[in-house]
Formats: C-alpha cells, structure tokens, sequence
C-alpha cells in the first residue's frame, strides 16, 4: 500500500432495499464506534433509493462514513425519464459517485463520450468522481491491457479541466475478476497501479489514487493491500455483509498504520 490514506468503497449494486441497507450501515457503525478504523476514508454506494435513510442514520450516528452513488445522470435536469442528476444526489449529501462501472458499459451501454460527460458533470457539482477502468479476460490475454485502459482514461479525461483532477479517483476494476471469485493477484494488481499512477503523472495529476476493485474479500484484503501498492478498494459481494467489509477496512488501516 502507498503512504496515502485508503479509500475503501462499497459498492451494493442492484442489493438491499432501504430497511436493509439501514440495518447493514447500523452494523457497520457499531463495528467502527467500538474499533475505529482512523486512516481509512469509508463509503457505502447504495441504490438511489436507500441513499436518503442511509444519510439521516450515517448522520444522527455520526458514523465516519461518506455516502456515495452508483451512477449519475449527466445531464442537470429536464426530460430522462428514470434518470437522477448530480443536484439530486448532493441533496442527499452524496460526496461520491461511480462513474463508468464496467456493469454499466456493458449492460446499459455507457459509451466512452457518456463517460466523459458523466466524469465531467459529477466534479463541476463538487462530487469525487471513482472513474472505473479495466480490461475483460481476452484483452488481458491479448496482452493489450494497458493500452486498453490507457485508451478509457484518455476518453475519459481528455476533456476535462485539469483544476478537477484532485476530485477524480481511478479504480482499476478487470472484468475478469468482478463478482468472479478470481481476484487480480498482488503483483497485477501492483503493476496496474503503478501503471495508472504513471499514466496520470503524466497527464498533471499531482497525487493520482488508484483503488482496486474484482473479488476482493475478508480474506484476501491484507494480502492485496500488503503486497501491492494500491490506495484502497471497491468492493462488490464483501460490502453486503458488515462483518466482511469491516475485515477489509480493518485490514487496510492496520496495513496504513505499519507502512507510514
Ligand atoms: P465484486 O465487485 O467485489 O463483487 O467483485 C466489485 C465491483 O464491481 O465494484
């Protein structure tokens, strides 16, 4: 891990309904009240319509955790039916949002240009943008993933002011390893990161975070965060359960304190 202070998201996806969510958040602040995880800056991504009781209890608790949201329209407002606009969510006091999951690429076919704009409009309202990146299985055996995601964030941010680029997170998310149980091991996780960092130095990002997401669990954690030097994670399937997203909060703190 890098001497910079993780950044752990979970991301529910289409999971949990709002009583749900509030009793995983409730958990999840009782774990951290009674051991706080001090370096590590938390965020839970729930479905829009949990965001509202997920900030009122996150709130009154004062649990140390920043909502974020899955996705975001890019437009401010006017006629997209089914859609949700950036003022809507910072309302909501949502401090994060995904920008261009591979779910969304691929299933609701979020093209590059949308990403932009979507990346475009989410850091003008103030927001952090998590610009997901990655490869699926037959790039990364193709051995053109690099040039593959050099590609998505050239897209991505090739537009976009550089006075924005300390609201823009970079998850280096391969599709090989989302929901698959088959996580990236430490030393691709650590050649992505490095890469990614490289990549943003030399596009002026000052201080680029990179964060990996793809089956990462209550027991895989340490080791990722110990043997690569990632800035923290997004995390799918383990953020349902308190017990395991707390393991990789917990692993990522404990990992921080050693190394810094
Ligand atoms: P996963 O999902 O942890 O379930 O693999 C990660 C993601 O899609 O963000």
């Amino acid at each position: 891990m890098s001497a910079r202070r993780p950044l752990v998201i979970g991301n529910w996806k289409m999971n949990l309904d709002y009583v749900e969510g509030l009793h995983l958040v409730q958990q999840l602040g009782v774990l951290m009240k009674n051991r706080p995880v001090e370096h590590v800056e938390v965020v839970v991504a729930a479905p829009f319509v949990d965001l509202r009781s997920v900030s009122s209890i996150v709130d009154s608790e004062r649990f140390s955790m920043s909502l974020g949201a899955q996705h975001v329209n890019a437009n401010e407002n006017g006629a997209h039916t089914g859609e949700i606009s950036t003022s809507m969510l910072k309302r909501l006091n949502v401090e994060w949002v995904l920008v261009g999951h591979s779910e969304r690429r691929v299933h609701y076919a979020m093209s590059d240009e949308i990403v932009a704009q979507t990346l475009s409009a989410v850091v003008r309202a103030g927001q952090h943008a998590v610009l997901c990146v990655g490869e699926e299985r037959s790039i990364r055996e193709s051995n053109t993933y690099c040039q593959y995601v050099t590609a998505q964030l050239e897209s991505a941010l090739g537009g976009l002011d550089e006075k924005f680029y300390n609201f823009v997170t970079v998850a280096y998310e391969p599709l090989w390893a989302i929901g698959t149980g088959v996580n990236a091991s430490p030393e691709q996780v650590r050649e992505m990161t490095s890469f990614l960092r490289k990549e943003l130095r030399a596009r002026s990002f000052t201080s680029p975070q990179v964060i990996y997401g793809g089956s990462v669990n209550a027991e895989n954690a340490a080791t990722l965060v110990g043997e690569s030097d990632v800035d923290g994670f997004l995390v799918g399937g383990a953020s349902l359960k308190a017990e395991s997203f707390y393991a990789i909060l917990r692993a990522c703190d404990d990992c921080y304190a050693v190394k810094r």
